[in-house]
C-alpha cells in the first residue's frame, strides 16, 4: 500500500494509474477508522480496480467549539486496517496543504437547503467544511466512484446534490450503517463515551427502531410522535438535538403518509454527539 502525503505525489500516482487504465474508487476519511470505514473499502474494491483513501482531519468543518483538537489520530492502526483490507493507497494531506491561505480565505462550496437543515442548523458551517473539502478532495483524485457511510446520512445527501449540482462525473455510493452487536452505529466518536454512556448509548436506535414500527402501524402524526421519542431520549439520559420525521428526498419535515421517509435523529450523551437515522 502506497503512503502519500504530498500532492505531487498524488497527482504522479492517479495520472499513472489513468495511464495504465485502472479505474478509481475513492474513500474520503477522517482516520480513526472503525469497521464501517473497512466495509466503505470492501465495497470500493468491488467497483474499481484501484481503491484510495485519504485520511484527513479536516478543520474546515469543525466548529469553534468542537472537538478538532482532540479527535482521534491513529494513523498507524488506520494504516494496519487498510492494508489488511487490500487499500492501493493511503492520502495523508495537512491543513497547510489543503488550505494554504487559511480556512477565512478559501474559496468554499455550499449546497442550500440540504446544508441548512437538521445538523446543519445545530453545526453552523459544518456542511460548507465538508461539501469544500470533499469537493478538494475529487479534484486531487478524480475517482470514478467515492463511498460514503448512509450513518451520515445528510452528508451523503449533500455530496449527491453537489456531485449533481457541479456536473462531477462521479458514482457515490452509499454504503449500510455498520452497528455493534447492540445496535449501536459505528463512530469515531463513541470513543468518547464512557462505560454508563455506552450502555445507554444503544438505546438511540432502539427508540428509532419503534418509531419506525409505530410509523409503519399507521400513525402518521409525526411532529407529535418526535416529541414522544425527543421525552424518552431525555428519560434515557440524552440530551437530543433533533429527532426528525423527514422526507427521504429533500430532508424536510415529512407532512404525509405517500411520503418516503427517514428518520434522522442526533442526541448528546455528556459532550459526546451521537447521530443516527433509519429509513421507513
Ligand atoms: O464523514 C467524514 O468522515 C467526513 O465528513 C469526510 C466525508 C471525510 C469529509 O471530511
Amino acid at each position: 500500500m502506497n503512503l502519500i502525503s504530498s500532492i505531487d505525489t498524488l497527482r504522479q500516482q492517479i495520472s499513472s494509474w489513468r495511464q495504465n487504465g485502472q479505474s478509481i474508487a475513492f474513500v474520503p476519511t477522517m482516520g480513526n477508522l472503525h469497521n464501517g470505514h473497512l466495509q466503505l473499502v470492501d465495497v470500493a474494491k468491488t467497483r474499481a480496480d484501484k481503491v484510495i483513501v485519504s485520511i484527513f482531519v479536516n478543520p474546515m468543518q469543525f466548529g469553534k467549539n468542537e472537538d478538532l483538537a482532540s479527535y482521534p489520530r491513529t494513523l498507524e492502526a488506520d494504516c494496519a486496517g487498510l492494508k489488511q483490507h487490500g487499500a492501493d493507497a493511503v492520502f495523508t494531506p495537512t491543513p497547510e496543504m489543503m488550505y494554504p491561505r487559511g480556512l477565512d480565505n478559501q474559496t468554499f462550496v455550499e449546497v442550500p437547503k440540504l446544508g441548512d437543515l437538521h445538523c446543519g442548523a445545530s453545526r453552523a458551517g459544518h456542511f460548507r467544511g465538508v461539501s469544500t473539502i470533499v469537493c478538494k478532495l475529487f479534484n486531487l483524485v478524480q475517482p470514478d466512484v467515492a463511498c460514503f457511510g448512509q450513518k451520515d446520512y445528510q452528508q451523503l445527501a449533500i455530496i449527491r446534490q453537489m456531485v449533481t449540482d457541479l456536473s462531477l462525473p462521479i458514482d457515490i455510493i452509499g454504503v449500510p450503517t455498520e452497528r455493534a452487536s447492540d445496535g449501536l452505529a459505528l463512530s469515531s466518536r463513541n470513543g468518547y463515551l464512557n462505560a454508563e454512556q455506552r450502555a445507554i448509548a444503544p438505546k438511540l436506535y432502539q427508540l428509532l427502531q419503534q418509531l419506525h414500527n409505530t410509523i409503519l402501524a399507521g400513525n402518521h402524526d409525526y411532529r407529535a410522535l418526535e416529541l414522544e421519542v425527543r421525552q424518552q431520549l431525555t428519560q434515557a439520559g440524552f440530551t437530543p438535538d433533533y429527532i426528525d420525521i423527514s422526507d427521504r428526498h429533500d430532508l424536510t419535515l415529512a407532512t404525509s403518509a405517500e411520503q418516503e421517509k427517514v428518520i434522522l435523529a442526533a442526541a448528546w450523551l455528556g459532550t459526546t454527539r451521537l447521530i443516527d437515522n433509519l429509513e421507513v
